[in-house]
């Protein structure tokens, strides 16, 4: 794998392959010195356009983990202000001979230019409505740590899909991994012709009590040019999931952030059935695991030692 651009281009076994590999990463991770040497001397640039908390700090840390040096740059602050555009800024920043790119971008198919344009291995963390494969990659690590496969799993995707790629990258994902997809929410924020990615489509929770697993998604208001719900208490009333919608034996997921009292009561975020907090843990790993296949040539291969340690 040269790039992950999206989870349209992934198979089943590449997805299960990264997964198997955050499961060995995982370890990693409990350990009193969270380091390996794996990507010791190679050069990962974090390139953010758009506002992220989870996604960059997860990126930067698995970059840390395998001892890689990280150079983290967004957009307000840089040159990108004075109105260097996306390739000048590329092409500037390949001087510094970046072995990898994760590159977060307000535009669909960004990721994808940007792979034609420079030499690094490109990791697309986001591009505007289209994709976040990495999101739908630890969602699939994640689900599997708590219900052992998604094979026949029932999953409802609800809320505003129209705006979101976090939608788009795990309808694909859960369902190449075995799972039934039906995406709900208001008929306005379900783009036409969505059935054609293989999922079901509802617009009432009428039905929600069939679902195993309720993955929520947040009003993504800075897209939305239009008023596209009446206002977010009718969308709450509506669509909103809460103690009366949410049956205890359903496990509860969100990329995050979290719009509390929108798409999601505050009593369900603090439930034991949500299981958001898994997500961004698995979120390490799982780009750990992403960032060591792209960058050292293949998936790993046998345990991941711990370094010695080294007296300064
Ligand atoms: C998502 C994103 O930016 O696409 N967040 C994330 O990466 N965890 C979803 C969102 O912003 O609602």
């Amino acid at each position: 794998m040269k790039h992950l651009l999206s989870i349209e281009e992934l198979d089943r076994a590449a997805i299960e392959r990264i997964v198997g590999e955050a499961e060995r990463f995982a370890e990693v991770s409990d350990r009193e010195i969270k380091k390996v040497p794996a990507l010791r001397g190679r050069m990962v640039l974090n390139l953010f356009y758009e506002a992220s908390t989870r996604t960059r700090s997860s990126f930067e840390l698995a970059a840390k983990r395998l001892s890689a040096d990280v150079v983290n740059f967004a957009a307000s602050g840089s040159s990108v202000e004075k109105g260097e555009s996306l390739k000048d800024t590329i092409l500037t920043l390949s001087a510094h001979k970046p072995d990898a790119i994760v590159i977060r971008t307000p535009w669909a198919g960004a990721a994808e230019l940007v792979s034609r344009w420079c030499s690094a291995a490109i990791v697309n963390a986001g591009d505007g409505k289209h994709e976040h494969p990495t999101q739908a990659l630890l969602d699939v690590y994640t689900l599997r740590r708590r219900l052992g496969s998604l094979d026949g799993c029932s999953l409802w995707i609800v809320g505003d899909v129209a705006h979101s790629r976090v939608a788009r990258s795990n309808i694909l994902a859960f369902q190449k991994m075995g799972a039934k997809v039906t995406v709900a929410g208001p008929p306005t924020l379900i783009p036409r012709g969505i059935e054609a990615l293989g999922c079901d489509v509802r617009f009432t929770l009428k039905e929600l009590p069939s679902a195993d697993v309720v993955y929520a998604l947040r009003m993504q208001s800075e897209r939305m040019t239009d008023s596209w719900v009446p206002s977010m208490r009718e969308y709450a009333s509506l669509y909103q999931i809460n103690g009366r919608r949410l049956s205890p034996r359903q496990v509860l997921m969100h990329p995050g952030p979290v719009n509390r009292g929108v798409e999601l009561s505050g009593e369900v975020v603090d439930s034991p059935q949500a299981i958001i907090t898994e997500q961004v843990e698995a979120g390490v790993v799982v780009r750990m695991a992403v960032l060591y296949e792209l960058l050292s040539g293949g998936p790993v291969r046998g345990p991941v030692s711990a370094p010695e340690p080294q007296l300064a």
